[in-house]
């Protein structure tokens, strides 16, 4: 296996750690990014606390983009904007892997929020027109990536238009235990991940779960 650096921009929530931890176990270099050392630094320990062999390391959003050679984004959907737009400099030509689903709660529970752009990751890649912007992870829940030592069942769809890069995104998928990367094409795909995750949140509330997807027949 080919070690990478991956930073996660807005790594101290629950789905930038549970990644963390998933790539961090499988040998990676893996940079928690946050705007607070502190913050950064209470993730790594927790990292640590399960895997003291991590070579995990934290510290500011920008600092990890620069070191990484694969961004993964996690902010919530109402900081996309402003933080990718920050870090347009550092990120450059880099590979951005946006995990972001552009939503709100209300009474009723979670709904998809409509960007001008179509999806958040279209929205990356007009903030960020140098970077190879590829989308997917959506459907793994944070905290069932934490649990680090329990198989995830199910697959990630990943969408991008730069295919070398997708093919690379692919293979971080793979190193998760059990789950499947399959690609589903090019990156105006990323509006129907996006959505369909608030379906899965959705079914998850009436469930009771912490479920995933899985694509059959192939
Ligand atoms: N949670 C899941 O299971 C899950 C599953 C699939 C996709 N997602 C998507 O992944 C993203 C992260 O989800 P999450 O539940 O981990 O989110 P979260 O806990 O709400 O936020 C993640 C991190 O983003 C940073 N952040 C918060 N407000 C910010 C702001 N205004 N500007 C810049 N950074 C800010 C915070 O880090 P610092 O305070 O340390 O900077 C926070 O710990 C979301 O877009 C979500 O839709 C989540």
């Amino acid at each position: 296996m080919v070690e990478s650096r991956i930073a996660i921009v807005g790594g101290t929530g629950p789905e930038g750690l549970g990644l963390a931890m998933r790539f961090a176990k499988t040998g990676n270099m893996v940079f928690i990014g946050s705007r607070s050392e502190e913050r950064a630094a209470e993730a790594v320990a927790k990292v640590k606390a399960k895997l003291p062999e991590a070579d995990v390391f934290g510290g500011l959003n920008s600092e990890g983009a620069e070191r990484a050679d694969f961004i993964f984004v996690t902010v919530p959907s109402d900081a996309h904007h402003d933080t990718l737009l920050g870090l347009e400099e550092v990120i450059g030509e880099k590979i951005v892997v946006d995990v972001v689903v552009p939503m709100l709660f209300d009474k009723d529970g979670p709904k998809a929020v409509t960007l001008d752009e179509g999806s958040a990751a279209l929205q990356a890649h007009s903030l960020l027109p140098k970077a190879k912007v590829i989308s997917g992870f959506h459907h793994l829940d944070g905290s069932e990536l934490q649990k680090i030592d329990k198989p995830l069942q199910g697959d990630v769809i990943v969408v991008g238009d730069h295919k070398p890069s997708k093919k690379k995104v692919l293979d971080l998928v793979e190193q998760i235990e059990y789950v499947r990367g399959l690609d589903g094409g090019g990156l105006a795909n990323s509006r129907y991940l996006e959505e369909f995750t608030v379906q899965l949140l959705q079914i998850n509330r009436i469930y009771k779960a912490h479920a995933g997807v899985r694509i059959t027949g192939i």
